[in-house]
């Protein structure tokens, strides 16, 4: 898993906070990174100890994680995500996201969409004011050059993400490449995902605008619960 940030008890104190709110019955978005692995962690506790949820999971990942911790699984195809749990890398004050660092924001985009209640572990490295790292964006590799192209028109300046432990670029779970877009500060989150999201070849970006209803932030010694 990629390293972020923050402490391991801040993430491991807001991943196991999120993890108290699935009910019996629920369906649970199972989100990916090292924070969300520490809300997997505790759901599997609290499965263990009689909880009955089922999970989607939004990657390999998160997926061999909730098997590993003995999480039933169902899929989008048969069940409507009650409540998804998904780290971010960044976590804007209007609760705007970037997500992506590890390659999975298509699928987390869709299971974190689908949910009723949509909640997102961090720990305080990943709350700013405005959004300004990179954007992830995955796309079909044969687009590569005119979504280079098209990035560049709106003003980003893309790298090919590449793999390490292997030549060339990082290959998706669903069989993409990913560029990362520098746009400097997002002043227009809204207006910069319309678009990503309407250039050919683009499969998902990892801009998540107007999808939260909650962020739980961890510390040392805490967790503070912000609602968006
Ligand atoms: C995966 O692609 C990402 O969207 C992760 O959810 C995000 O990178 C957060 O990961 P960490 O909790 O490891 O920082």
């Amino acid at each position: 898993m990629k390293q972020t940030g923050g402490s391991d008890e801040a993430k491991r104190r807001a991943g196991a906070s999120a993890a108290q709110l699935p009910e019996d019955g629920d369906v649970v978005g199972v989100g990916t990174g090292s924070t969300a692995a520490y809300a997997i962690r505790t759901l599997g506790e609290r499965v263990d100890a009689g909880l009955d949820i089922r999970g989607i999971p939004t990657s390999y990942q998160s997926r061999a994680l909730a098997r590993e911790a003995g999480i039933p699984l169902t899929t989008l195809d048969d069940d409507s995500v009650d409540i998804a749990i998904d780290g971010a890398d960044q976590v804007a004050e209007a609760g705007t996201l970037v997500k992506g660092g590890g390659a999975a924001h298509a699928r987390e985009k869709l299971v974190d969409t689908d949910a009723d209640r949509f909640v997102v572990v961090a720990d305080p490295t990943k709350l700013v004011e405005q959004l300004d790292v990179p954007v992830p964006v995955e796309l079909l590799p044969e687009a590569r050059r005119p979504v280079i192209d098209a990035v560049e028109q709106a003003g980003g300046k893309p790298t090919l993400r590449a793999a390490k432990r292997k030549d060339g670029p990082v290959v998706t779970d669903n069989g993409n490449f990913v560029l990362d877009c520098a746009f400097g500060t997002v002043d227009d989150p809204s207006g910069l995902a319309r678009t990503l999201e309407t250039t050919p070849g683009v499969v998902e970006h990892g801009l998540f605008v107007g999808l939260v209803d909650e962020v739980h932030v961890g510390s040392e010694d805490g967790v503070e619960r912000r609602e968006c």
